[in-house]
């Protein structure tokens, strides 16, 4: 925004395009860009005096249009219609802050977080064509207008016309894995979110987490390491495919590095699931990210159209779960997909007791309005394009000033690796949160821990201690969409310096308080 040419050269592009060597960077040329020294139309044929070179005042319009090469320059693709006001906070208070919140960052009201990169889930900023939506919500309580516009954009982009709509992503969770039945069976993931591990494990599942080997080493770049081990998955199903109620691939893999997945992987373990007879879901939030990972990395998909692969996503799964608050580019909302139509009819039956009317669900007549845009802004190339180099530049960043990350940069967040980044601070003294009190404390950013806290612990059913998957202890920034813009970042790596200088005094902490599941949501900590 603010930026001299100079800075800005070397910072979203230059990212973007020097990713790590395993990476494919080729990048298209933007031959769908308007250009506005197109040829004109042939019916409109010039006449003999257009002979003449032509031009536009300036210059010669043939050597215009040879300098419509792409920029280096990655802009944000919108600007500001309304802004709001940041609070400044100092050093002091936000120790005092922390203190008052028993360290516990989900406890410090959000007006102190300057950059507040705790989630990027129903954070980002709505366009104005939202907001317009927003204005036009139908709340009638059956078959509401908004309703069908809403059912027709998951149509449009999903191909899936059984739609149960839901107040948030895991709603549908609950819902998918009730109506399942997942009780005493297994429930397979290449990684369970929380919420979705929680949903099943309190619905008496085991869940089994399988990320692939490249998953497990955060320094060493891959461009799919969101992907299932499918020769593990193939194992479990040749066990007992009978004790397995579902296969869940999360894309892109949040938990296991915001990483994305290829539609090889996914093909491949749609194929296992049909020929062993097991249902196969998408955790599909952040399904707009993945599609562009696979154009941008994947073989045989550059060129295709984001919207076109996203399609592809969906027609290998027998449904998904949904949360709008990411790639429905909302502020809530979520939905269940199914063309199981047994499952469809008793989840409209637990929907109805639990959420609402078929046609609305857990939602209002204006959220529907506002994801029925958010789902056709989300794969247009040009925000996805802003939206991947942006995490790349942030990721880019950090690594440069001496924070170990994992490689690459995931779709919506960065990892910092703080095994790596805090080798004394044992796990048990939780290094992913230390990272993050750190930031707030330095600049007032807000990040989230995601390893011992978030997922250790005992377990609730069989009491043994659990692990994070993949043993990763990691501080996530995740990037709201479409609400920083790239000086916010740039204070951020300032931060990032000051959290470097002081990481000696780094201790860790011990939980003082906490609850049985989802702890890291409310546990009281105190510093070591
Ligand atoms: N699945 C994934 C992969 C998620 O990242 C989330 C939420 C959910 C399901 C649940 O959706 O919040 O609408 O109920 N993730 C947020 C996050 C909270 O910060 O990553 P929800």
């Amino acid at each position: 925004m603010h930026l001299t040419s100079h800075t800005h050269t070397s910072s979203f592009a230059t990212a973007f395009r020097s990713p790590a060597p395993a990476i494919r960077s080729a990048k298209k040329p933007r031959s769908s860009r308007i250009s506005c020294v197109a040829a004109p139309p042939a019916s409109r044929a010039p006449t003999d005096s257009s002979k003449k070179p032509m031009t536009n005042g300036h210059q010669d319009l043939a050597a215009a249009a040879r300098n419509d090469a792409p920029f280096k320059t990655i802009i944000e693709p919108f600007r500001m219609k309304f802004v709001e006001v940041m609070k400044m906070t100092t050093r002091e208070q936000r120790l005092k802050l922390l203190e008052e919140a028993n360290y516990n960052l989900f406890k410090i009201p959000a007006e102190y977080c300057l950059i507040d990169l705790l989630t990027d889930s129903g954070t980002g900023s709505m366009s104005a064509d939202q907001w317009a939506g927003l204005m036009q919500g139908d709340e009638s309580y059956a078959c509401a207008r908004s309703w069908f516009k809403f059912k027709s954009a998951v149509e449009e982009v999903t191909g899936f016309c059984n739609i149960i709509p839901t107040h948030q992503g895991r709603a549908a969770e609950r819902i998918l894995f009730t109506t399942l039945g997942v009780k005493d069976k297994l429930v397979l993931s290449n990684t369970l979110f929380d919420t979705t591990r929680a949903n099943a494990e309190f619905l008496g599942a085991e869940c089994v987490d399988m990320p692939c080997k490249e998953n497990e080493d955060p320094s060493t770049p891959a461009p799919f390491k969101g992907n299932i081990d499918l020769q593990a998955l193939e194992r479990r199903l040749e066990e007992d495919a009978s004790k397995v109620a579902c296969l869940v691939m999360t894309v892109t893999n949040n938990s296991g590095g915001g990483q994305p997945v290829a539609m090889a992987n996914l093909k491949a373990a749609a194929a296992l699931c049909r020929q062993h007879k097991v249902q196969f879901y998408l955790d599909a939030c952040r399904f707009a990210e993945n599609s562009y990972f696979v154009r941008d990395r994947e073989p045989g998909y550059e060129g295709k159209s984001v919207k076109s692969i996203a399609r592809e996503l969906f027609s290998l799964a027998d449904g998904a779960t949904f949360s709008a608050k990411k790639d429905g580019l909302a502020n809530t909302g979520g939905f269940l997909i199914s063309n199981n139509e047994d499952l469809v009819q008793k989840a409209t039956q637990l929907l109805i007791m639990t959420e609402g009317f078929p046609t609305y669900g857990g939602l209002t007549g204006r959220d529907l309005e506002t994801i029925a845009v958010g789902l056709r802004e989300v794969v247009k190339e040009d925000y996805l394009e802003y939206r991947i180099a942006s995490t790349a530049f942030l990721g880019a960043g950090l690594a440069a000033r001496g924070i170990p990350i994992v490689e690459p940069p995931g779709g919506h967040a960065v990892y910092i690796d703080a095994t790596a980044f805090l080798p004394d601070v044992p796990r048990s003294a939780f290094p992913g949160h230390a990272v993050a009190v750190a930031f707030f404390v330095e600049g007032g950013v807000r990040s989230c821990e995601i390893g011992e806290l978030m997922f250790g612990g005992e377990d609730p059913i069989t009491g043994d201690e659990r692990r994070p998957a993949g043993g990763l202890e990691l501080c996530r920034m995740a990037i709201p969409r479409r609400v920083y813009t790239q000086s916010h970042m740039e204070y951020l790596l300032e931060v990032a310096e000051r959290v470097v200088a002081t990481k000696d005094t780094l201790k860790g902490f011990k939980v003082t308080k906490e609850t049985p599941y989802l702890r890291h949501f409310s546990a009281d900590l105190a510093p070591l």
